[in-house]
């Protein structure tokens, strides 16, 4: 079960402080091949996707809620849990169904609350337990589902588990996280720290140096305090987990979004064999109680993580050493976060960029992934800039055409259905270049822009104040704005069976040559609806690899002019985006 295990990485100095990478598994750290999308597939048994996946998820629309940016009712100038529950009726009118909550739990607040210390209590700055749990009941009685973040890897410094663990002495926490046995011994391709704890040992990291690693085990136990996967310390770790996923689904959570789920079993192999067999054997037993929990990993490789039990997994940004993944050269294939340096993203108006390089990377993915899960898109999240001001309104219009239409679950981030922007800002709570992403939501043109009531000084970061800053308030009275266009898009999925999580989707025509991208995506039923894209300056006319049955070229929503259909001809407009029965 071993083979193709990678070499580590040269060994990381010691008393270092920050992290390395998004996946810190030590196998491929320092490596950024994507080359687990062409090697062979996981040959362990899948489960039945018909068993597990919770029916909602079939009709899901998320909504992600960084909590401290949303909204603020104790005029301290942080958002808090009943400032979501009073906007739920909001969310709901977005064609949301779902909220993944980012994490909301007591913690010194280094990586804005990543850093968990306590995961059974909510952060005071939040609110209580009891906010929470009236949140979900909120959300039930609108039909709506709640997730909340689990951060599996590693907790805070300052969690009692690690007060414990760094103490000499032996005790119930000793192996909770990974320890060397000597204060000069780092950790082989690992990022450690030392000097730092009473033990004599260095710990690993998972992120910053604020994140020291639950212990998971590691594939390989290359030193002799390199436990298994299936060494009692590690079972105890995946215990304490499924302990805090049971206490809140008891609560009324349904379901959980996975920090870094691909990094848990340290040395892992490419394929992540023992990270999977962790999170069957976690997600399993809280299945057994809970049929109905969703999951949704940080992973960004479908044929990986469904595989591991998760409902869900999305693309994330990536695009390392300049080789972007689907989702990139779709949306953020370019260095700047604000735009004015050159930008390959297919949704770019001046890129040049086809859709056939995004299809040769997302369709294996989809097709091997298929059935077991739902591969999906995300608009945003809180640790990428948001597409506005890079994008155009026009072309984040079309950008939410698509990630509105395609299969799985699409998740929009706050703010970005009224084109919030990415904003330059100094660091907050380890936020760094993500900062400028997660800024308060503007709700109206009032002071703070609604989002507060504390004086502006005051606020966790600077509301967008300029003239003209997007609001609700202004772009609910606009029928061509943004947010009625994502309403449009959400109700329209909402009642076209084909346009939802499970539709097939079929590529209609993509090309390195001209900007045109039409796909069609057809439901169990056989009813299909075609989607037509043109981000570019030019019309397009091209000629359809097929036309799907039923379909004969009415319109049913556009933004920019509509495509028309004659015959297998389809002509768009520039800068159009048109869908079509
Ligand atoms: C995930 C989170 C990110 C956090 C990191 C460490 O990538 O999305 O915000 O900093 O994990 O927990
Ligand atoms: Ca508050």
């Amino acid at each position: 079960m071993r083979s193709g295990a990678p070499t580590p990485c040269p060994s990381t100095a010691a008393a270092t402080v920050g992290g390395m990478s998004y996946s810190s598994n030590g196998a491929d750290a320092g490596s950024t091949s994507e080359s687990a999308f062409t090697s062979a597939p996981n040959t362990a048994p899948i489960p039945s996707p018909a068993a597990v996946h919770a029916p909602w998820l079939r009709d899901a629309v998320f909504y992600e809620v960084y909590p401290q940016s949303f909204n603020d009712t104790n005029a301290d100038g942080i958002g808090d849990l009943p400032g979501v529950t009073a906007k739920l009726d909001y969310i709901a009118s977005l064609g949301a169904t779902a909220i993944w909550l980012n994490p909301c739990f007591d913690s010194p607040f280094q990586d804005a609350g990543y850093d968990v210390r306590d995961y059974k209590k909510v952060a005071p700055r939040y609110g209580t337990n009891q906010d929470l749990v009236d949140l979900f009941a909120a959300a039930h009685e609108r039909g709506m589902h709640v997730l909340l973040d689990l951060v599996a890897g590693h907790t805070s410094d300052e969690h009692p588990w690690f007060r414990a663990s760094s103490q000499p002495e032996r005790n119930e926490f000793s192996d909770r996280y990974i320890w060397t046995t000597s204060w000069v011994e780092g950790a082989p391709g690992l990022p450690f720290i030392g000097g730092v704890a009473p033990r004599n040992g260095t710990y690993i990291l998972n992120f910053f140096a604020c994140q020291p690693a639950l212990n998971y085990g590691f594939a390989r136990q290359e030193k002799p305090w390199m436990q298994s996967p299936d060494s009692p310390a590690a079972r105890a770790t995946r215990d304490a987990m499924v302990d805090v996923m049971l206490y809140w689904l008891e609560l009324g959570a349904d379901g959980f979004r996975c920090d870094m789920a691909d990094s848990l079993v340290k040395y892992d192999d490419d394929r992540r064999t023992h990270t999977i067999a962790a999170w069957r054997d976690m997600i399993g037993r809280v299945r057994e109680r809970f049929p109905q929990a969703a999951f949704v990993s940080e992973w960004g490789r479908p044929t990986l993580s469904l595989t591991a039990g998760f409902d869900m997994d999305f693309y994330l940004d990536w695009r390392w050493d300049g080789n972007p993944n689907g989702y990139c050269m779709l949306a953020r294939d370019t260095d700047s976060q604000i735009g004015g340096a050159p930008d390959a993203s297919f949704f770019r108006a001046t890129s040049g960029t086809g859709a056939a390089r995004f299809v040769r990377e997302y369709l294996p993915q989809y097709e091997e992934s298929r059935g077991n899960g739902y591969f999906c898109f995300i608009t945003c999240n809180h640790d990428c800039a948001r597409l506005a001001p890079r994008l155009s309104p026009r072309e984040e219009q079309i950008a939410f055409t698509m990630f509105l239409t395609m299969p799985g679950v699409p998740y929009i981030y706050y703010g970005d259905e009224i084109g919030m922007s990415y904003r330059e800002l100094p660091t907050k709570e380890g936020g760094y270049t993500r900062t400028g992403t997660r800024t308060p939501m503007q709700w109206n043109g009032g002071a703070n822009r609604g989002f507060s009531d504390a004086p502006a000084e005051k606020l966790y970061l600077p509301v967008d104040t300029s003239s003209d800053a997007p609001t609700v308030a202004a772009q609910e009275a606009d029928p061509e704005s943004q947010l009625n266009y994502v309403r449009a898009l959400t109700a329209l999925r909402h009642e076209t069976p084909a346009l939802q999580s499970d539709g097939l989707f079929t590529v209609l025509h993509a090309s390195d040559d001209d900007r045109a991208f039409v796909y069609a995506r057809t439901a169990a039923d056989g009813s299909s609806v075609v989607v037509a894209l043109n981000p570019g300056l030019e019309p397009a006319a091209v000629e359809l690899e097929s036309v799907p049955a039923g379909v004969g070229g009415q319109v049913l929503l556009s933004r920019g002019g509509s495509a028309a259909l004659e015959g297998s001809r389809i002509v768009l407009p520039a800068q159009s985006a048109t869908i079509l029965r």
